[in-house]
């Protein structure tokens, strides 16, 4: 019998992704949906971002006498409680926290999948009420199981992970994620609650027409650097026009638009970061895993940023990511060298 609905929920369509894999036991479909309820409880916490003034100020307290969170402590500590509760997860390592939690209990300890998270990345932008997001990536656990996770477990090179993704805050709630097999985006349909599939099988332009950077810091960006900048002011695209330069200040909602349309996304080096400012782990790795599963690439300027290996749970890098072609020209402007050998 046909099915009398055409909307595939984010649990049907990795129920019906495992079903590929005989030898998959469902436990990442069963993360996914626990992080997906994580960001849907986060989401509401969100939506109600813009009444502070009137439901009572972070950190002031509230007409029931308890305390209002402020919301990226609200969403870390939301999303440690969902997995803590999940038995499909041994331990978390979050860009809020200095160091990883390991779940101690007996399922969490015979789970096989660690995941790291940046809880609300963006968070500058809630008070204008510009788009927000969390970032998620899942690895395999390489301690034995029956024994609680390790550092090793956290510090695996983005080319290890098995699913990576975000969930974006933004005028409609999405959660876009890749396996190893695909990318697709999902949104949350408010009256039933659930995130459906809306664009399955993304793939990023191999062009684009916009770049995006806090041009604000280019005085302190090397020379190449800022040849690449002149280079996308002029008149370089096809059509003649110079690129078009946007950028939000939330690496979810201006990586969300270079999946979507294309384009670059730069947070390079400079003379006050020598290696940028976001971290390899909590936003670097998910997003070139992502991107790349969709086609496109993410380099640090000498390499893959998913071929890194980590040294630290916090370390930074710098990121050019984005469109294919794009990306490769502007590499050719920052590391000449490289290309050259
Ligand atoms: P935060 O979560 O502290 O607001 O940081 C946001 C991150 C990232 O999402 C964004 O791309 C970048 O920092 C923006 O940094 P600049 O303000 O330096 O451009």
């Amino acid at each position: 019998m046909n099915s009398p609905r055409k909307l595939i929920t984010l649990d049907e369509f990795t129920i019906q992704e495992t079903r590929q894999f005989p030898q998959a036991t469902g436990e990442l479909s069963s993360l996914l949906r626990d992080i997906g309820l994580a960001c849907k409880i986060i989401n509401k916490q969100v939506l109600k971002a813009g009444l502070v003034d009137i439901l009572g100020k972070h950190g002031a307290t509230n007409i029931q006498g308890e305390e209002q969170m402020k919301l990226d402590i609200y969403a870390n500590d939301m999303l440690i409680s969902v997995l803590n509760n999940s038995a499909d997860c041994a331990g978390i390592a979050s860009e809020e926290n200095d160091d990883f939690v390991p779940f101690t209990d007996e399922f969490s300890m015979n789970s096989k999948y660690v995941v790291l998270f940046d809880p609300l990345d963006g968070s500058s932008n809630i008070d204008v009420n510009a788009p927000i997001g969390t970032i998620f990536s899942i690895y395999k656990r390489i301690s034995p199981l029956g024994m609680p996770c390790t550092a090793e477990d956290f510090l695996q090179p983005g080319n290890k992970l098995m699913a990576a993704g975000y969930v974006i805050y933004g005028s409609s709630t999405m959660m876009v994620y890749a396996t190893k097999v695909s990318a697709n985006g999902f949104t949350l349909e408010p009256s039933i609650g659930e995130f459906c599939l809306s664009h399955p099988n993304i793939k990023c332009p191999e062009k684009g027409k916009i770049y995006s950077i806090n041009q604000g810091n280019s005085c302190k960006y090397d020379d190449g650097m800022k040849a690449f900048l002149n280079y996308c002011m002029e008149n370089n695209k096809e059509d003649g026009r110079p690129y078009s330069l946007r950028y939000i200040g939330s690496m979810v909602a201006d990586l969300h638009r270079t999946l979507i349309k294309g384009g670059i996304f730069m947070y390079p080096a400079d003379r006050s970061n020598a290696k940028g400012k976001l971290r390899l782990q909590y936003e670097c790795n998910p997003m070139s895993f992502l991107i790349e599963a969709a086609g496109g690439l993410g380099s640090f300027g000498e390499g893959r940023i998913l071929d890194i290996e980590p040294t630290e749970l916090h370390q930074r890098t710098p990121i050019y990511i984005g469109s294919k072609n794009l990306v490769n020209k502007a590499l050719e402007f920052v590391s000449p060298k490289v290309l050259a050998n």
